[in-house]
């Protein structure tokens, strides 16, 4: 009996964390697309700038990826894709910017 109610608060717990990775990943959707980034970014193929998922295949294994990304997002980045330059993103809190960078960076192609 003890055994099953254990089991049974794992799995409560496991569905939990699930139910929060997705909502994570809808809250980081809402602040990009709240903090205009659509405006230059598409999920996937370049806009103005690269489409998520090339970013994400781009920082794929590299050492401090979410901390560059976020970087580049409150400061600004060029050369890295291209030509054009990314602007400082205004109004980006580090919170933010690194709940965002994490969601970049779990897209696929
Ligand atoms: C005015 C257009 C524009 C807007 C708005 C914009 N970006 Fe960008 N972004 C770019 C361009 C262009 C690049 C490629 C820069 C380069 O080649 O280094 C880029 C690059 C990036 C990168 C890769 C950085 C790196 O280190 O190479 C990330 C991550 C990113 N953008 C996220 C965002 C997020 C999140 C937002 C919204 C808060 C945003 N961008 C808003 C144009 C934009």
């Amino acid at each position: 009996m003890n055994k099953i109610v254990r089991w049974s608060s794992l799995l409560a717990v496991a569905a939990l964390g699930f139910a929060a990775t997705a909502a994570q990943a809808q809250d980081a959707k809402e602040l990009a697309k709240s903090h205009a980034c659509f405006t230059c970014h598409a999920m996937a193929g370049t806009k103005v700038g690269p489409g998520f998922a090339e970013i994400a295949a781009k920082f794929a294994g590299k050492p401090n990826a979410a901390q560059t990304l976020a970087a580049a997002m409150e400061h600004g980045e060029n050369g890295t894709f291209g030509a054009m330059p990314m602007p400082a993103q205004a109004g980006l809190t580090d919170s933010d910017a690194k709940l965002i960078a994490d969601w970049i960076l779990s897209q696929k192609k």
